[in-house]
């Protein structure tokens, strides 16, 4: 039976609007991908990874039903610790055995197709599991200076493990220019931290070599997906563009061609 009760409105993301907590449970208005949303967890359960949020059901206003997870959430300003490596390296290992969980759930067929541009150019980098692709601070729960949790699961969808490696090295690395980088990460060495990473998860060596590549066609892409997003769906999507994402990937996109060797050596050496 889900209970009802008092509504702490939820704040630090960026998208979805009357998230809130009730009780020991969160409430989400129901997202793009609910059902597998919903089937991921429930799986998830099934074989034991603790690492997720659990699905409790729907509520009486028709919201999906999730415990809350409690822990440290990094909002903004980002706290000192966001740059700790060991905290990263965890995420890593945490995003290694979601995968390990995840990957016996397969790739459903019949997917609702992804709110993308017509004609956006296809990645050509096969789907091996159902990815997060959200690894953002705001969607990791820590505990005890170690990643805990991941949270969030609206952007599930099917990716290889290199692509999810991208969006971990994206956010953690991180990929960018210093100016373009929140305070608490500038300065870093992201080459050592990108092999740290990448070492962390396991990741292989033909997904090392072809990792920069790949994650440079997949900023194009998402350049053209969030102005898309934008337009289509507005909200937070539109927020985001207005505040400059779209030129932020692009700057991304020049440091990643500047930096493809330097990254490439380090993850293969
Ligand atoms: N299950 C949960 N356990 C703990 N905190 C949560 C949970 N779900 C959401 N939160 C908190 O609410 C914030 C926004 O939730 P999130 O699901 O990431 O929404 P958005 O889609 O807007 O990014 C998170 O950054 C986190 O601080
Ligand atoms: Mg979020």
């Amino acid at each position: 039976m889900i209970e009802d009760g008092e509504e702490i409105p939820l704040v630090g993301g960026d998208v979805t609007e009357g998230l809130v907590r009730v009780g020991d449970t969160v409430r989400r208005p129901p997202g793009e991908r609910d059902e597998l949303v919903r089937d991921v967890l429930l799986h998830l359960e099934k074989v034991g990874f603790d690492g997720a949020p659990r699905y409790l059901g729907v509520d009486s206003a028709g919201r999906e039903v999730l415990t809350y997870i409690d822990g440290e959430v990094a909002g903004r300003p980002r706290p000192p610790w966001i740059a700790d490596e060991e905290r990263a390296l965890s995420l890593a290992r945490l995003l290694r055995a979601y995968h390990d969980a995840v990957e016996g759930f397969g790739i459903p067929q019949n997917l609702p197709a992804p709110i993308e541009p017509p004609g956006l150019p296809e990645l050509d980098d096969p789907p091996e599991l159902i990815g997060h692709q959200d690894v953002t601070p705001e969607n990791v729960v820590f505990r005890n200076g170690r990643a805990y949790a991941l949270i969030d699961f609206d952007m599930l969808r099917p990716v290889s493990r290199a692509g999810e490696v991208v969006n971990l090295m994206l956010w953690w690395a991180p990929f960018g220019e210093d100016a373009d980088l929140d305070p608490q990460f500038r300065g870093l060495d992201q080459p050592r931290r990108c092999r740290l990473l990448a070492d962390a998860y396991g990741l292989e060596d033909p997904d090392r070599s072809r990792l920069i590549d790949l994650a440079i066609r997949r900023d194009e892409r998402s350049w053209h997906t969030m102005k898309y997003r934008a337009e289509i769906l507005g909200g937070g999507w539109q927020r985001m563009w207005s505040e400059g994402v779209g030129d932020k990937i692009r700057h991304r996109q020049t440091w990643l061609e500047k930096n493809a060797e330097t990254i490439t050596t380090a993850l293969l050496a």
